[in-house]
């Protein structure tokens, strides 16, 4: 382990690619992780993949757990604190989101600003202890603004401009209608998804600092008069994944630092 430990990486729908270019990986699936909630949406395979890239150690979790899927909300951020329990501290969680703002493209990446939440459930609610975390965690910082600086520079050195957005999450799965998209466009959100907001959450409670980046898998319902399908979403994380990976390969070692 490095001296600053691990760098947590979440990959999101069909984004799983990046788990496969670790140096000096081992891998176990989810299933062998005692209390691991399985997931069970197409695009996640569910493993825990540790290695390195260049000389940063880094564990992957490839595949993620959605309320949608009928997880509590402790269950959806159980993997972030199984990251905290082997040390890891810095925190990279990727999305496929359906981009609001009308500047944004398919297949864009995005670096999170900060979120909306509005799952209605926090994966905090409960008793606390206070050995873990704080009763009521600052979340004025969510997204490290020092880490979305790093990616940015990072981005333009792989000649990638990377906006930022504000991620509205919602619960899905039934896709968003195209008058809740005006409505969340209107209350400041560039981009919309069904996961991310809890396990930012808990990484801010558990003192972890997180670059979030989402990929613009499709435009928002009612955008571009196209229906949305799970596929679509699939095969743009396809395309970008290339991308994807060379960014990531590149902003870990400098995290490190
Ligand atoms: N809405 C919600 N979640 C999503 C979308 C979307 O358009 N695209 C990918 N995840």
């Amino acid at each position: 382990m490095s001296e600053t430990g691990p760098i947590g990486v979440v990959l999101g729908s069909g984004l799983g690619a990046f788990a496969d270019t670790l140096c000096r990986s081992s891998a176990m699936f989810y299933a062998d992780i005692p209390g691991w909630p399985l997931s069970t949406a197409i695009g996640h395979p569910g493993r825990l993949v540790s290695g390195k890239v260049g000389s940063a150690d880094v564990i992957v979790l490839a595949g993620r757990a959605h309320l949608y899927e009928g997880y509590t909300p402790k269950q959806v951020t159980f993997g972030i604190y199984e990251l905290a329990r082997r040390g890891v501290r810095r925190l990279i969680l990727t999305n496929a989101a359906g981009g609001i703002n009308l500047a944004y493209r398919p297949g864009q990446l995005v670096l999170i600003s900060d979120h909306i939440n509005l799952l209605g459930v926090n994966p905090l609610t409960g008793p606390n202890d206070e050995a873990v975390g704080p009763r009521f965690p600052d979340m004025s910082d969510a997204y490290s603004r020092a880490f979305r600086e790093i990616a940015r520079e990072v981005g333009e050195s792989l000649g990638l401009t990377l906006p930022e957005g504000v991620y509205a999450a919602v619960p899905g799965p039934s896709y968003e209608t195209p008058a809740e998209i005006r409505y969340l466009r209107a209350i400041g959100a560039d981009l919309v998804g069904m996961s991310t907001v809890p396990e930012t959450i808990a990484a801010n409670y558990l003192g972890m600092k997180v670059l979030g980046i989402s990929c613009v898998t499709n435009m928002a319902a009612g955008m571009n008069g196209q229906k949305l399908v799970h596929e679509e979403v699939l095969e743009t994380g396809e395309q970008v994944k290339e991308t994807l990976v060379a960014l990531l390969g590149a902003v870990i070692p400098r995290l490190i630092s």
